[in-house]
């Protein structure tokens, strides 16, 4: 990885991770905690060295994925034999570990092939989920990882609704996970679910501490 940068396995809209070294110019040489009130899928504290890690947003859905990919690291391999049966359930491609799409395919949607290969399959899933009382988060990273734009989006009545998109799990995805995997091992952040300010105002800052701010740009915050 270019300047030893990692990328969050959330592949987050507006993450920082590609001007990552631009920010860390600004930060001090040693950080205590490093509090990020908007962490978003976490490309920022993912790549500063800091001995506290604090983080928080006001989505519970990017918060609980978070948690459950902290959880996982424990033990990677339960994670990705759990990957390996939703893949094999829903027929899904998984181009990490083979190229199941066939070659007449490829040929024919030169630029959407995963797109046509994992729509039916993907779907099938996506209405599992939402028709499931005890909703998945493991479930929801997955439709994350194979939907349109590896986004999260939720419609008036609290179905997911994004379409398939035209990408699968593949060799940047494992990557992603398994430096997300090693580094919560090591910086064991503790994770929050409340508005910004509710979360500023319950922790204790000292001077060795930073506060990393990247608020939505379009929103009201
Ligand atoms: C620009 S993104 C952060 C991107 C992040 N730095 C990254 O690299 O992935 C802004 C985040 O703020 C969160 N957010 C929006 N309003 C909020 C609020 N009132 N309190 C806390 N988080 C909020 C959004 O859910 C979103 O994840």
């Amino acid at each position: 990885m270019k300047n030893n940068v990692v990328r969050s396995p959330l592949f987050y809209v507006g993450d920082k991770y590609k001007i990552i070294n631009e920010i860390k110019q600004y930060f001090p040489d040693e950080i205590h905690c490093f509090v990020e009130p908007f962490v978003g899928g976490g490309s920022v504290f993912m790549n500063v060295d800091a001995t506290d890690f604090l983080l928080n947003d006001l989505d519970k859905n990017i918060i609980a994925i978070h948690q459950m990919l902290c959880e996982s690291a424990v033990n990677p391999t339960i994670f990705y034999q759990k990957v390996d049966a939703v893949v094999k359930q829903y027929g899904l491609s998984c181009s990490y570990k083979e190229d199941i799409v066939p070659e007449e395919l490829k040929r024919e949607f030169v630029k959407t092939y995963y797109a046509r290969f994992n729509k039916l399959g993907y779907e099938k899933m996506r209405s599992d989920y939402n028709q499931s009382k005890d909703r998945s988060t493991f479930i929801l990273y997955m439709l994350l990882i194979y939907g349109f734009n590896r986004m999260i989006r939720f419609n008036k009545s609290g179905d997911f609704n994004l379409p398939v998109g035209n990408v699968d799990l593949n060799q940047n995805t494992i990557k992603a996970l398994n430096d997300y995997f090693c580094l919560t091992e090591i910086k064991n952040p503790r994770w929050y679910n409340l508005d910004f300010e509710d979360f500023i105002n319950q922790v204790t800052l000292t001077p060795d501490d930073l506060v990393y701010l990247a608020p939505p740009l379009f929103d009201n915050v």
